[in-house]
């Protein structure tokens, strides 16, 4: 049984298709790196999973619902958590405040409070610099730690499955190395299911699992990512060679 499964999900911006025809489906657990060159659809294929940019066709299945064309927070309160590129944090907020930001939407319904202050409290276990420095402004953080805290963010609200688009852009390696530690903690101690936007097939080579490559709007390769990452087929492909 698949926790989300796409089909022939395509996404258009005016006359762009950014997306055409992906199909695929991620078992409850998996972790699945989705990589590929500039401008490939990586983002808009996550925005279209998370409900940011609906889809202009296809049809998305997460957790027994169909989501397609849901609005993000429904999405969300399913279970399947997004933290966009960029790590937009409220900077002018502290950063419990900015964890708490993500519970809003449970607010009124039975025990919110008591489940967001467990939350936070793990959320904390899985990133003690956050706890540490619970009451700065999230601004003055620096970029590992921002991406500690909307990572952590994403968590609050208990989600099966966490999105992430890019979280090594701008890290120096041994701050992504950090950041992926706790990543594969997360996963082994909740069964939390991982779909990881990376432009690089580096990290997917190094953390193991499932590695996809996207090209063109389309999935072009899929399979194992130490074995996909090592062959020759990843190198043609990332680059086009051959084509045109
Ligand atoms: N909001 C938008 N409006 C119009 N075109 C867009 C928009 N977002 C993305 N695009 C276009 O859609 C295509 C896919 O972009 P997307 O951002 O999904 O790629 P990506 O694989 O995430 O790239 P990157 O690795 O640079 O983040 C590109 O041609 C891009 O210019
Ligand atoms: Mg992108």
């Amino acid at each position: 049984m698949s926790l989300l499964a796409l089909s022939n999900i395509s996404v258009r911006y005016g006359r762009l298709t950014a997306v055409r025809g992906v199909t695929f489906t991620l078992a409850e657990g998996e972790i699945l790196f989705i990589t590929g060159p500039n401008g490939a659809g990586k983002s808009s294929l996550l925005r279209a999973i998370a409900g940011v940019t609906p889809p202009a066709g296809g049809r998305i299945d997460f957790a027994d619902h169909d989501i397609t064309g849901r609005a993000p927070e429904d999405i969300a309160r399913l279970g399947l958590s997004m933290v966009p590129e960029g790590r937009d944090v409220f900077g002018s907020l502290t950063i419990e405040e900015n964890l708490m930001v993500g519970t809003g939407m449970h607010s009124g319904t039975r025990g919110w409070r008591a489940r967001a202050a467990s939350e936070l409290e793990a959320v904390y276990a899985t990133f003690p610099i956050l706890k540490e420095r619970r009451h700065s402004q999230a601004g003055l953080l620096s970029g590992g730690q921002q991406q500690m805290l909307v990572i952590g963010r994403a968590l609050m609200t208990t989600p099966r499955l966490v999105a992430i688009d890019e979280p090594s852009l701008g890290l120096a390696p041994n701050i992504t190395d950090q950041v992926y530690e706790r990543l594969i903690a997360l996963r082994a101690e909740r069964k939390l299911t991982l779909l990881i936007v990376e432009q690089s097939s580096t990290r997917a080579m190094m953390v193991g699992g499932r590695m996809m490559l996207m090209r063109g709007g389309e999935i072009v390769l899929d399979g194992d990512a130490r074995a996909l990452g090592q062959s020759e087929a990843m190198q043609a492909a990332y680059f086009g060679y051959g084509e045109h």
